[in-house]
């Protein structure tokens, strides 16, 4: 546990942190992710078939409430998702409601999936964090939406992990979760964390540098990045194939995680707790919340 407060500590510090996939798989196995979950994770993307606005790309989404009062964590009922303007986010679907596939019982019941889950969870929960409006500090639970992504480049096509340039994901806390990649060049998929001040929508390569606060870059399983995501904005670059007559794929795992909204918020109709009648999965919450409240 010492070690989930060290990666506690310096988020709080520098308001983001990069674990490193052999640190991950260490932390995640003492909350209880086996050997064999690990390996089904390197897969799940394959399941992989749409997504609703970007041809580029395949997803999945799924919707889980970590409860600090019950100390549960469980699966909510699906819900379309909207990303706006207003917080940060300009692209062409910008405050269009969005359906994703949904995440299947081949990553929620995955242990390793619900110890990053719970992993989060201790390193965010009580870290007093920068407001968004309309979002209801006063409640306990966290809002967590889960994205299983994988990003192509193949001929003419060119994978965007952000297609938005510098951005924001309208939440508490963004964390990116490295799952694999294939025929992918070793500079590809770097993430650029940007001052507030920076423009939203300018490309990753337009930026100011004096505004560049943090980069880093997801190469091995299971590397991490977390970030306090209305305090830095965000951009990704491209997925670039090593041959380019064959596609270039990358798979992550996105967590974005956030207090429940309030009314007025672009997405309060759409923040229903109900747990998911057809999809049900549940987990624990560890028990010393208290203490981890009061260590901010
Ligand atoms: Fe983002």
């Amino acid at each position: 546990m010492s070690d989930v407060m060290d990666v506690r500590s310096e988020y709080i510090r520098a308001r983001w942190a990069f674990i490193d996939g052999p640190r991950m798989v260490s932390l995640l196995r003492y909350l209880g992710a086996t050997d064999e979950d690990f390996e089904q994770l390197k897969l799940v993307s394959e399941q992989l078939e749409s997504d609703p606005t970007l041809p580029f790309r395949k997803s999945r989404n799924g919707r889980i409430c970590l409860d600090p009062q019950t100390r549960r964590g469980y699966r909510l009922e699906a819900q379309p998702f909207v990303l706006s303007r207003e917080e940060d986010f300009v692209r062409h679907d910008s405050e269009t409601l969005r359906t994703f596939d949904e995440v299947q019982d081949d990553l929620q019941l995955n242990t390793a999936l619900q110890a990053m889950l719970v992993f989060k969870f201790l390193v965010v929960h009580g870290v007093d964090v920068a407001h968004r409006p309309r979002l209801d500090y006063d409640r306990a639970e966290w809002i967590c939406t889960l994205f299983n992504l994988r990003t192509v480049t193949t001929t003419g096509l060119l994978g965007e992990p952000a297609l938005e340039g510098v951005h924001s994901d309208g939440v508490d806390h963004t964390m990116t979760t490295f799952l694999s990649a294939r025929n992918m060049t070793a500079d590809s998929a770097e993430t650029f964390l940007h001052d507030m001040r920076e423009v939203n929508g300018r490309r990753w390569h337009e930026t100011d540098p004096t505004l560049l606060k943090g980069r880093a870059r997801h190469g091995d399983f299971l590397d991490t990045l977390m970030v306090v995501d209305h305090e830095y904005k965000h951009s990704v670059s491209p997925v670039y194939p090593i041959d380019d007559t064959e596609p270039a794929i990358r798979d992550m795992l996105i967590f974005f995680t956030r207090k429940p909204t309030e009314k007025g918020h672009v997405s309060f109709r759409y923040d229903s707790v109900a747990p998911h009648r057809a999809l049900p999965m549940s987990f624990g919450l560890p028990a010393d919340l208290p203490a981890l409240a009061t260590a901010n």
